[in-house]
């Protein structure tokens, strides 16, 4: 995984990003690899890029030792202060690769973890998507930073050959999140930061 590093870093927050895509040219990987390119001072950002790698969640396999690709994900998490998502929306719902990833994350990984997620679809759609990953994070516990959620809608034109967006109104709305996670980190009880 790379870290994405801004300048003045005494003890930077930690902050990881997901796609719930697995399409080369996705959109939501786009909002988010810009993401990676505005992060503030003091801060550590990290795209995932496991997802594909992550074999089908069974219960019978939530063990020691887990299967790699699952034991770094929750070493990833566990090192993270917080997660940032952006998914599609699939049939109503999430993409069932994305599923699979929260699945794996049931046992250990969200619980208590600040996140929040990016709705890029434009005119207010994908809302199957994101009811359903506001249920699951609930359903883990996570500390969802309700600031810090939006919907900054994407048009395909928005995208840059090289998969980045350089609309000036998206990068604004994408900051103001990166700052929302992390002012939430930053006012957190003392001893909250356990990473
Ligand atoms: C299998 C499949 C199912 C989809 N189902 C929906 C849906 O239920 N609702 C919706 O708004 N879009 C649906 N879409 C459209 C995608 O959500 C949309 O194209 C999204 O922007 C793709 O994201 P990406 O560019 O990050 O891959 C579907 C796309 C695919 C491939």
């Amino acid at each position: 995984v790379l870290w994405f590093a801004a300048a003045n870093m005494s003890q930077p927050i930690k902050l990881l990003l997901i796609c719930g895509s697995l399409r080369a040219g996705s959109s939501h990987a786009a909002v988010l690899n810009t993401a990676l390119q505005l992060a503030p001072a003091g801060t550590l950002l990290s795209l995932y890029t496991g997802l594909a790698e992550l074999p089908h969640f069974n219960p019978d396999d939530d063990r020691q030792p887990l299967p790699p690709s699952a034991a770094s994900l929750r070493a990833l998490l566990a090192a993270t202060d917080a997660v940032l998502f952006s998914t599609p929306e699939y049939a109503g719902s999430l993409p069932g690769s994305f599923k699979n990833l929260l699945d794996w994350t049931v046992g250990e990984g969200l619980y208590r973890k600040p996140v929040a997620f990016i709705n890029t679809a434009p005119n207010g759609g994908a809302q199957g998507a994101h009811d359903t990953l506001r249920k699951v994070l609930g359903y883990v516990s996570a500390d969802v930073i309700e600031g810090a959620c939006a919907h900054i809608p994407v048009r395909r034109d928005a995208l840059g050959p090289e998969g980045l967006i350089h609309d000036a109104e998206i990068l604004e709305r994408l900051r103001a999140v990166l700052s929302a996670i992390i002012e939430h980190i930053r006012t957190q009880p003392a001893g909250e930061r356990d990473v």
